[in-house]
């Protein structure tokens, strides 16, 4: 009798966990069927910082990633922080991470995070909106979530217990739908990422202020990059001042001269999906750069050389290529003019334009305006002493050295710091991630230009180009 009556408690029990996974599966597909709205700031800058693109569908479990870093401690002393992540005073998220509901809350990125950098000026941080986000190793950062997700001691219980212990209990609704439904999706969506990113292990590492876009982009089509060796990574470029670049083509290779596609294709890279990407929020943001001024140098400049330098680079002829009004600028100098390192330039291949006139099919946005070039664009130098490293590939670690011949410019250097050498101008970093140019696609060779000057000419220049 006694035992008849276990087992049939037994039975009910499990009857109300069937019933009790169904409707947790239930409410998280209901919930997954309609985004939240998205983060809005009033604050254009706040809104730049914090607010969502529409790039969180996809993204890392919110309550799960802010305990990754008391969890992993070990790997994660500074928390986010060491990814390069830039986090302000009283706030909870670092800038250029958004969250936003969809099944539950989920971590996105924004155009902060890749278009933002910290740089010290004489022992202080200095926070510079639309500059390339130096410090940031998007890839560490990746690689991290995707081991972490792998790694035994992440479990339900380790995450609740942290949440607790960092003073954020989950309700106990929640530690059942991350138990039994968030937890088991979490698996599949890591497993989904490790075999797109596979490409990553056969190329070189990016480091930090580099992402390899081009390769994201053949992964999510299907092109297989794990099967050769194509290399796309860049620097990130600087965002302000887009108003004067309006009239040329965009990219470091001149890929795109239409400023809608270049936001929605920025978006998109950014994570978020054709179906979503918040259209008024990236048009926001898009406009207010349009304005953005560039930084102003955070040194004294000598005005008095910095006149003589001007005139050095009317005479080497920089301002053909680089000047605003200038018939050249927005164009592409040809690779064989420029001699650069051509793998960016070479991977955005016409058939990389075929897949690109698919992206948004069905959508009124559809792509139209994409084309493969052979070199590099003739960008304004506006607020170029932040926009170091140089060159597309950010080979170069400063001005001066930019003006050396090729093979007397430095083969290895550190990347990722926030320090800053005001004489040399550009980032200086004793440690970090060490930066080798005889690895593919960060050869340092080509812009020639100004080399051959006299050394107190190119001191001149320099003082000059502090202040652009
Ligand atoms: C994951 C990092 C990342 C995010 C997020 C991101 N960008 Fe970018 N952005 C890049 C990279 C890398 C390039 C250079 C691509 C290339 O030319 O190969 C770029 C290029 C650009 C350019 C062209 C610059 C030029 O001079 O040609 C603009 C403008 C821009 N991004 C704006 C945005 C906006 C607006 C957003 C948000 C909607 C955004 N980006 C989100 C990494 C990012
Ligand atoms: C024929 C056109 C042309 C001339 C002339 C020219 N440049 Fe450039 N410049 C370019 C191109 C194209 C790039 C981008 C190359 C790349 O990224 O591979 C570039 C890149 C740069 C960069 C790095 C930009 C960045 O964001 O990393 C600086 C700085 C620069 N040029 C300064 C100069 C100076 C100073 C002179 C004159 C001594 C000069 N350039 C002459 C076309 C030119």
């Amino acid at each position: 009798m006694k035992r008849e009556k276990g087992t049939m408690g037994w039975l009910a029990l499990l009857y109300v966990l069937i019933l009790l996974g169904a409707v947790l599966t239930l409410e998280f597909k209901r919930l997954t069927i309609k985004p939240w709205p998205p983060a809005h700031f009033d604050d254009v800058t706040d809104h730049f910082k914090y607010g969502s693109i529409g790039a969180e569908v996809d993204g890392y479990p919110y309550l799960i990633w802010r305990e990754l870093p008391e969890i992993f401690k070990d790997q994660l002393p500074g928390g986010y922080a060491d990814f390069g992540f830039l986090q302000e005073e009283g706030q909870e998220l670092p800038i250029g991470v958004s969250v936003r509901r969809y099944g539950v809350q989920r971590v996105g990125f924004n155009c902060a995070t890749c278009h933002t950098d910290q740089v010290m000026v004489a022992g202080e941080p200095r926070l510079i909106m639309g500059a390339p986000a130096n410090g940031l190793d998007l890839q560490a950062y990746i690689r991290f979530l995707v081991a972490a997700s792998r790694d035994p001691r992440l479990t339900p219980d380790a995450v609740f217990e942290s949440a607790e212990k960092n003073g954020r209990p989950f309700s106990w609704f929640n530690k059942l739908a991350f138990r039994y439904v968030v937890f088991n999706r979490l698996e599949e969506e890591v497993g989904g990422l490790v075999a797109s990113l596979a490409w990553m292990d056969k190329r070189p590492d990016h480091g930090p202020g580099r992402t390899d876009a081009g390769n994201f982009w053949r992964a999510r089509w299907g092109l297989a990059p794990e099967q050769d060796g194509l290399v796309g990574a860049v620097d990130f470029p600087s965002v302000w001042n887009q108003g004067i670049r309006e009239d040329g083509w965009f990219h470091w290779d001149g890929n795109n001269a239409s400023l809608t596609e270049r936001n929605i294709s920025a978006a998109l890279a950014g994570g978020a999906s054709e179906w979503l990407f918040e259209h008024s929020s990236v048009e926001r943001v898009a406009d207010w750069l349009r304005d953005l001024p560039p930084p102003p140098f955070p040194g004294e400049i000598d005005q008095g050389l910095a006149a003589r330098g001007e005139q050095i680079y009317r005479k080497a002829g920089c301002g053909v290529c680089h000047d605003t009004g200038a018939v050249k600028l927005g164009q592409v100098t040809h690779q064989d003019l420029l001699a650069t390192d051509t793998a960016r330039a070479d991977l955005f291949s016409p058939k990389m334009v075929e897949y690109f006139s698919n992206v948004g099919r069905g959508y009124s946005y559809q792509f139209s305006n994409y084309r493969a070039t052979e070199g590099y664009v003739n960008a304004p130098l506006d607020g170029i002493w932040a926009r170091g490293p140089y060159l597309h590939n950010g080979s170069v670690p400063n001005l001066a050295d930019l003006l050396k011949k090729p093979s007397n410019r430095s083969a290895r250097f550190y990347r990722g710091c926030a320090e800053f050498d005001l004489d040399r101008v550009g980032p200086d970093c004793q440690t970090g991630f060490l930066f080798d140019v005889t690895l593919p696609g960060n050869n340092n060779g080509g812009h020639v230009y100004g080399t051959d000057l006299p050394s107190d000419e190119k001191r001149a220049l320099l003082e000059y180009l502090k202040g652009l």
